[in-house]
């Protein structure tokens, strides 16, 4: 069955049918559809633009093809796209009383409301996702207070920093991910049904109604619009585009962290993977196989855009790329979410090595001309000194910690005993007390605050 054949004097072409349809993945809307249809319906019923009994006999059909798709009795096949199927399966059940069902709609609104049905409830599992990450990542950083590490710039060592520091990093990352999604929410979480084609429709309709049966916040006020609006979608996927990009940036320092050259990080060997020629190898194929992910993501982002740009006022067919491009972005970021909390929870910090690592490369160099400003001196000259004193140590290959109090005397007599300490790793990180700092208090009170605003953003 076509919806529209009765202008027409051939049957379209197979080939044509295979390009225009979209059931081989819109499918996946079936739900969506049937719980619009029904709010619709039940509206129609209320309205009195349908009859009572029929819409009441329509909404238990409805049900019922809910139930036989769900139990596998009814295959979703043979038709152009979903809402073209439930409705053939309403009229085969119930004959010509399925067709009043479109009363007062189009499928351009249809398809609309379904998407956004189906987009908040992938909002849900997204933050959910997220959330449950952020709390691994807190008990982690929770267990690494007191650890230390080498802070790069540059992949450089440039200061001490402290473990739960670096975890805490992205928490706030993902904090701002589960804060985009909400955001996105509030956008989505608006009604199209009743737009109908494009004007609007000359039936009584209570949209209020029909927005109240499936939990909209709010309808949309102009159908023109609301028929092609898609920047729903490319605003949730640009949020799995911008977690994608936390998670490529972390696995990125995972695959660094757990090369043989750091030996910061160790993957359990059941997050791992072998070589087939090389028999020492254990590689990091999930951290890498998430950043390549990314491009995906990225791909369904430019992709929507390119869709959305060249798009006449109101609905126009290009429209149904809209679904592949969310889809892909969608099952991408809650895949790399869930295995990327599970390799969270199987690897092991080398505490000893990074806290040996966070020592060399005279991270604490700053400490030193920090130490001679709080002395007197000018910032610019005590960088100097400190520069000199670097040179020193490079030359007669010794660390910081390790240079004789006489020779730090020798560059400059501000010098007290006390730089000894100073420029040890840990006592670098400590020092910094700044809020949001390396200090084991700043960080302890980083923690607080992600769990509270984590609580807070999951209870909205
Ligand atoms: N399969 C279509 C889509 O996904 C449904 C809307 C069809 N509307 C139309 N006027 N052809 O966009």
């Amino acid at each position: 069955m076509k919806l529209w054949e009765g202008r027409f004097t051939q049957p379209s072409a197979k080939n044509a049918d295979i390009f225009n349809q979209s059931l081989s993945f819109d499918k996946k809307l079936y739900w969506h559809d049937i719980f619009a249809s029904i709010a619709h319906v039940k509206m129609l019923g209320e309205t009195n633009i349908l009859p009572k009994e029929e819409a009441e006999k329509i909404c238990d059909t409805l049900q019922e093809i809910l139930q036989d798709i769900e139990s596998g009795a009814l295959a979703i096949e043979g038709a152009e796209d979903i809402h073209t199927f439930i409705e053939q399966e309403l009229v085969k059940r119930i004959g010509v009383m399925g067709k009043r069902m479109h009363t007062a709609r189009s499928r351009n609104d249809q398809v609309a409301t379904d998407f956004r049905l189906y987009v908040k409830d992938s909002i849900r599992t997204d933050i959910a996702l997220l959330r449950a990450l952020v709390e691994t990542l807190v008990k982690l950083a929770e267990s690494n207070v007191g650890s230390i590490m080498p802070g790069y710039t540059h992949m450089r060592r440039a200061q001490p920093i402290s473990t739960a520091q670096y975890l805490n990093a992205y928490s706030e990352m993902f904090l701002r991910d589960i804060e985009r999604f909400a955001d996105c929410f509030r956008r989505t979480d608006v009604m199209p049904l009743g737009s109908c084609a494009l004007a609007g429709t000359d039936f009584p309709i209570d949209r209020t109604m029909t927005a109240k049966l499936m939990n909209f916040a709010r309808i949309s006020q102009n159908s023109l619009d609301a028929v092609s609006d898609r920047d729903f979608v490319a605003e949730y996927i640009f949020a799995c585009s911008t977690v994608m990009a936390h998670l490529s940036r972390f696995c990125e320092d995972i695959i660094t962290y757990s090369t043989d050259e750091f030996g910061f990080i160790d993957i359990a060997d059941n997050y791992a993977t072998g070589s087939s020629i090389m028999p020492q190898k254990k590689n990091p194929d999930i951290p890498e196989l998430i950043r390549g992910k990314t491009g995906r993501v990225y791909g369904s982002l430019m992709a929507i855009l390119t869709v959305v740009k060249g798009i006449p006022t109101a609905y126009n067919k290009d429209l149904q790329e809209d679904k592949e491009a969310l889809f892909n972005a969608e099952e991408t970021v809650q895949s790399c979410l869930s295995i990327f909390n599970e390799l969270l929870q199987n690897i092991t910090f080398d505490a000893r090595k990074m806290r040996t690592a966070a020592m060399g490369g005279y991270s604490t160099a700053t400490d030193i001309a920090d130490y001679l400003v709080q002395k007197g001196m000018a910032f610019r000259d005590a960088h100097g000194v400190t520069g000199k004193i670097v040179r020193y140590g490079i030359e007669n290959n010794k660390t910081l910690d390790r240079i004789d109090l006489s020779v730090y005397r020798s560059f400059c007599d501000l010098f007290d005993e006390d730089i000894l300490q100073r420029v040890k790793a840990s006592h670098s990180a400590e020092a910094r007390k700044s809020v949001g700092g390396s200090s084991k208090s700043a960080v302890r009170e980083n923690i607080r605050s992600i769990r509270k605003r984590l609580e807070k953003l999951c209870k909205e």
